[in-house]
C-alpha cells in the first residue's frame, strides 16, 4: 500500500470504528496496536467486539485494502496525521493515568518530522494536549503550529452509536494553535459533521464534563431510589410524581450506572476539583448501588447464605457486549462475600454464562442487573415465574418488567406487570 493517510494507535472501541470509518472514506489508514489477538482478528475480517454496522463496514474495508496493520507505534509516522486512541484510565487516588499516550509519545519521538499533526481522541484530563505539545517541543525542538502540528478532538460517541452518530455528532477540535486546529479540521471534515473549532482545554473540558453530567443525572435517581427504600416509599412513583406535566421536571430512571468511560472521567476533574469530594460523592452513590441491592435483598430474605442468585446483565449498559467497568462484577463480589450461590446470564458479553433458564432455575432471587432489551419482555418475566422458587424475590432497579417494584417477589411483579400493560 502507499503512504497512508493516516494512523490510528490503539485500535479499541473507540480507535477500530474510527480506523474503519476514515478507511470507508476513502481513506488508506495505517491501524496500530499492540494486542496481537485483535490484530490478528482484524487481519482476518473479523471485528473483536460488538458495534452497530462494525462488521459490514469492515468487510468493505478489507476487500477495499484500504487498512493496514502493525503492532509498532513508530510506524504511525509514516501518516502526516496521527491520531491517538490510547486507553486513559484513572488511578484510584484520583489522578490520569497517562502511561499509555506517554509511551506512545517516547516512541513516536524519534521519527517524528515537519509536517505531522497529533491528534489526542482519547479522554484527557485539563491541560494533558498542551503538555504533549509542550513534550515534543522539549524533547525534539519541534515548533508547534508551524512544523507540527497538535491538538485534541475528543471522542463523544454513545457505544452502539459510532456510525451513525460520527456523522453527525458536532466534531470539537481543540488545537494547541489556529494552524493544528486547521489541520485537524480537514481531516475530521470528511465525515460531514460540524467541525467546532476551540482551545486545547476548552476541548477536555467539554468531553470530561459530558461524561460528568451523564454520571450526575444517573446519581441524582439513584440516591433518590436509595432514600425512597429508608421511607418505605416507592422510587418509581416519586419519579412520575416529579415528572409528569411539570415542564421543570426532567429526573432520570435509577439503574447500574458504571462503564469504562462514566467510572473514571469524572477523577478527571477532580483530581484539581474547586469543590474537591463534589464528584467523588457523585460517584461513591452510583458505586453504592450493588450494595444497596444486596442491602434489600439480605433483609428480605434473612441473609442470604445458601440462596441461589441469579444476576441477569453483565454488560455495563443496555444491549453491549462491553463488560468493562461494569457493576454486575461488584454486585456479585457482593454477593459471593454473602456466601449466595451466584449463577449469572448474559447474551450478549464474551465472557462465558450460563443459560438464562439455568440461571434462573430454582433462583430465589433474580436481579435485572443489566437492562438488556432481551430481558425486559413479558415472556422474560413468564420465564422467571415458571422456573425460579415460587416466591422468587425479583430485584429490578430498571424496572425491566414494568411492574415498577425495586424489590418485589415474581407473583406480585407478574400481576402489577400485566395491570401496568
Ligand atoms: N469506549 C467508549 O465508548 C469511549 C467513548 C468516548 C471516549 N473514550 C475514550 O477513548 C479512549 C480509548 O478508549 P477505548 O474504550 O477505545 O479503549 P480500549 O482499551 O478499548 O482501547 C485501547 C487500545 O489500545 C491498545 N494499546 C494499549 N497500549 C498500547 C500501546 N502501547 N501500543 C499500541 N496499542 C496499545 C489496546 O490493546 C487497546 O486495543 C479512552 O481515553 C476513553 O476514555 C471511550
Amino acid at each position: 500500500m502507499p503512504a497512508p493517510d493516516v494512523s490510528v494507535i490503539g485500535l479499541g472501541r473507540v480507535g477500530l470504528p474510527l480506523a474503519l470509518s476514515f478507511a470507508d472514506r476513502g481513506l488508506r489508514v495505517l491501524g496500530i496496536d499492540n494486542d496481537e489477538e485483535r490484530l490478528a482478528a482484524v487481519r482476518a475480517g473479523t471485528m473483536p467486539f460488538e458495534e452497530t454496522g462494525g462488521q459490514e463496514v469492515l468487510d468493505r474495508v478489507h476487500a477495499s485494502g484500504r487498512l493496514e496493520l502493525s503492532d509498532r507505534v513508530a510506524d504511525a509516522a509514516a501518516a502526516r496525521d496521527i491520531v491517538i486512541t490510547l486507553g486513559t484510565p484513572s488511578f484510584a487516588h484520583i489522578e490520569i493515568d497517562i502511561s499509555d499516550i506517554r509511551s506512545a509519545l517516547d516512541d513516536l519521538l524519534p521519527v517524528l518530522r515537519p509536517g505531522h499533526c497529533l491528534i489526542l481522541r482519547s479522554t484527557v484530563a485539563p491541560g494533558t494536549t498542551e503538555f504533549v505539545a509542550g513534550y515534543l517541543a522539549k524533547q525534539r525542538g519541534l515548533q508547534v503550529g508551524s512544523e507540527v502540528f497538535v491538538g485534541h478532538a475528543p471522542e463523544r460517541i454513545a457505544a452502539g452509536r459510532f456510525f451513525a452518530e460520527i456523522e453527525s455528532l458536532p466534531c470539537i477540535v481543540g488545537g494547541v494553535d489556529a494552524a493544528s486546529g486547521e489541520r485537524i479540521g480537514r481531516l475530521f471534515e470528511i465525515f460531514g459533521a460540524p467541525i467546532v473549532q476551540t482551545t486545547p482545554v476548552q476541548a477536555e473540558l467539554a468531553k470530561i464534563w459530558t461524561n460528568i453530567l451523564r454520571y450526575t443525572t444517573f446519581a441524582l435517581p439513584n440516591l433518590l431510589m436509595m432514600d425512597c427504600e429508608q421511607h418505605d416509599a416507592n422510587v418509581f412513583e416519586v419519579i412520575d410524581l416529579i415528572n409528569r406535566d411539570y415542564p421543570r421536571g426532567g429526573i432520570a430512571s435509577p439503574g447500574l450506572t458504571a462503564g469504562t468511560c462514566l467510572r473514571k472521567d469524572f477523577a478527571f476533574s477532580e483530581e484539581r476539583s474547586n469543590a474537591p469530594g463534589m464528584l467523588l460523592a457523585v460517584s461513591r452513590v452510583n458505586e453504592s448501588v450493588p450494595l444497596f441491592l444486596v442491602e434489600g435483598m439480605k433483609r428480605r430474605l434473612d441473609g442470604l447464605s445458601g440462596r441461589k442468585v441469579a444476576v441477569l446483565g453483565l454488560a455495563f449498559k443496555r444491549d453491549t457486549d462491553d463488560e468493562r467497568d461494569s457493576l454486575s462484577h461488584k454486585l456479585m463480589r457482593l454477593l459471593e462475600r454473602e456466601l449466595a450461590d451466584v449463577a449469572v446470564h448474559d447474551p450478549l458479553v464474551a465472557t462465558p454464562t450460563q443459560s438464562f433458564d439455568d440461571a434462573v432455575r430454582d433462583a430465589d432471587v433474580v436481579v435485572l442487573a443489566t437492562n438488556h432489551s432481551a430481558f425486559c419482555t413479558p415472556e422474560a418475566l413468564h420465564a422467571v415465574t415458571e422456573l425460579a422458587a415460587e416466591d422468587c424475590l425479583v430485584v429490578d432497579p430498571w424496572d425491566c418488567f414494568g411492574a415498577a417494584q425495586v424489590f418485589a417477589y415474581a407473583p406480585e411483579v407478574l400481576a402489577l406487570s400485566q395491570a401496568g400493560a
